[in-house]
């Protein structure tokens, strides 16, 4: 399209990695159509905000960031706003009310209708698509990386989520479970890892349910791993998220087995009160995910673990609340994101049950969690004072131009001195000493 030659977009995200992965996919239909991505608000013609609707705070951030857009719109005439992602699929309506900021609003299955969307917009209607699909997965679109380090990258392997979880508003705004092609995602792996990256974390909301039937051949996600893991050893692999109900054994064996599957595993456990966790409809029970962190530690024993917590779930007694925090302790998580319970309209949390725990009871349990989570992160890192572990170095810090941060297989950050190693280096650290959020150590 003629027309949008030299035109340039601003993208920004909110949300989760999907979110991330999303933004490079639509980078890369509009780059083909003609727009150029600039990192610069004030000089596009174009301005994306992709959104998130996962808790109430979530939504509340992009309409403060919506509000300081206006007046930039305001300032400049012809510059089309959008708002695409999960809130644009659940605040079609609303979006479009705003005051006429808004021009465009697309949902996560219908970005290939962008370009004609943006068309749409500029002679004056505003252009909407909000359609969930089946089918729709991108398996056929290159992502634009527009992350800077060069080093790892996200590779979305399927969309949307199956698992009602009952608080959960995914499953209304991404729709139904989709596997992707495995050789598109093999493709791509091989792709980044000939252009320099040195790791990538296969994502999906439930990456153990991955399936996929191909020349009646099935694919499973162990599968699925030890084929990119076999891509090369200098490329490590990482993946995201794991359900406790679905996470195998054999899963676990296949990390054990690759030395560049990296020894992480994030098991959300959302409470550790069995009857909670029936209410929020998450098939499994306390015992049940005690059993799975137990055979990670048997099968992985170098394996990091981190959770979700959801702290004020409808009906939460100070009882099941302890049964969290006693989960956590046993479990001794590496590093735990936890958050307050916030209704999502529509769920079937919101439709049956009361939010009848207070904000403020919400909060002291809220404290309380992430209280215990820094002790056993603490714990956790000072545990690795003295141990020599692999780094791949993906930038400077930020703190001093003279230190490098990477990661260590375990996912956890690790900071050193600059010398002669560069970024997409593995260097071997020593660990020396850690802070609150990163170890700290010495090449050897
Ligand atoms: N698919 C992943 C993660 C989904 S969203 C999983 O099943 O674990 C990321 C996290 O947000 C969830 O793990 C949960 O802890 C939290 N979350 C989701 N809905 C929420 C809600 N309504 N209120 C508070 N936290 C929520
Ligand atoms: Fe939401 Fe549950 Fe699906 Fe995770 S598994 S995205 S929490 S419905
Ligand atoms: Fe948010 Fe959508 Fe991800 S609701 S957490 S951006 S799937």
């Amino acid at each position: 399209m003629i027309s949008k030659v030299s035109k340039k977009v601003y993208i920004e995200t909110y949300g989760c990695q999907m979110n991330v992965a999303d933004s490079e996919v639509v980078a890369s239909i509009l780059t083909d159509s003609g727009f150029k991505i600039t990192d610069k608000i004030n000089e596009a013609e174009l301005i994306l905000i992709n959104t998130c609707s996962i808790r109430e705070n979530a939504e509340q951030r992009v309409w403060g960031r919506l509000d300081s857009i206006s007046h930039l719109k305001k300032r400049k005439a012809g510059v089309v706003v959008g708002v695409i992602g999960c809130m644009a699929e659940r605040l079609k309506e609303k979006l479009l009310e705003t005051d006429k900021l808004v021009d465009i609003v697309v949902g996560p299955d219908a970005y290939r209708e962008l370009p004609s969307l943006i068309t749409e917009a500029e002679s004056g209607h505003k252009g909407v698509n909000v359609l969930l699909s089946r089918e729709e997965t991108y398996a056929d679109i290159s992502p634009v990386r527009m992350d800077l380090n060069g080093v790892t990258a996200f590779i979305s392997i399927m969309r949307g989520c199956n698992n009602m979880c009952s608080y959960c508003v995914v499953p209304y705004v991404r729709g139904a479970e989709r596997s992707l092609n495995y050789e598109s995602i093999i493709h791509e792996a091989v792709d980044l890892f000939n252009s320099g990256y040195r790791e990538v974390t296969l994502i999906g909301q439930n990456v153990d349910s991955y399936t996929l039937e191909s020349d009646g051949k099935k694919i499973d996600f162990p599968m699925l791993l030890e084929m990119v893991a076999k891509i090369n050893p200098k490329l490590r692999v990482r993946f995201s998220t794991s359900h406790p109900k679905d996470i195998s054994d054999e899963l676990l064996e296949t990390m054990a087995r690759h030395e560049n599957i990296c020894k992480h595993v994030h098991l959300p456990a959302q409470s550790g009160s069995s009857r909670i966790l029936k209410l929020m409809n998450r098939e499994y029970t306390r015992e049940w995910y005690m059993d799975r962190i137990s055979a990670i530690r048997k099968i992985i024993p170098d394996c990091a673990v981190s959770t979700d917590m959801i702290t004020g779930f409808c009906t939460e007694t100070d009882e099941d609340h302890k049964e969290s925090l006693t989960l956590m302790e046993w479990a001794g998580f590496d590093f735990s994101y936890m958050f307050k319970y916030s209704e999502r309209p529509g769920t079937k949390a919101a439709r049956k049950y009361k939010d009848d725990v207070s904000d403020e009871v919400k909060s002291l349990r809220l404290n309380d969690i992430i209280a215990l989570q820094s002790g056993l992160s603490a714990k956790s890192k000072k545990a690795d004072i003295g141990k020599v572990y692999e780094v791949l170095v993906e930038g400077i810090s930020k703190r001093s131009p003279d230190q490098l941060y990477g990661r260590n297989s375990q996912n956890k950050v690790v900071v050193f001195p600059k010398g002669d190693t560069k970024q997409g280096d593995y260097v071997n650290i020593r660990i020396e000493k850690s802070t609150s959020a990163t170890l700290i150590g010495q090449k050897i």
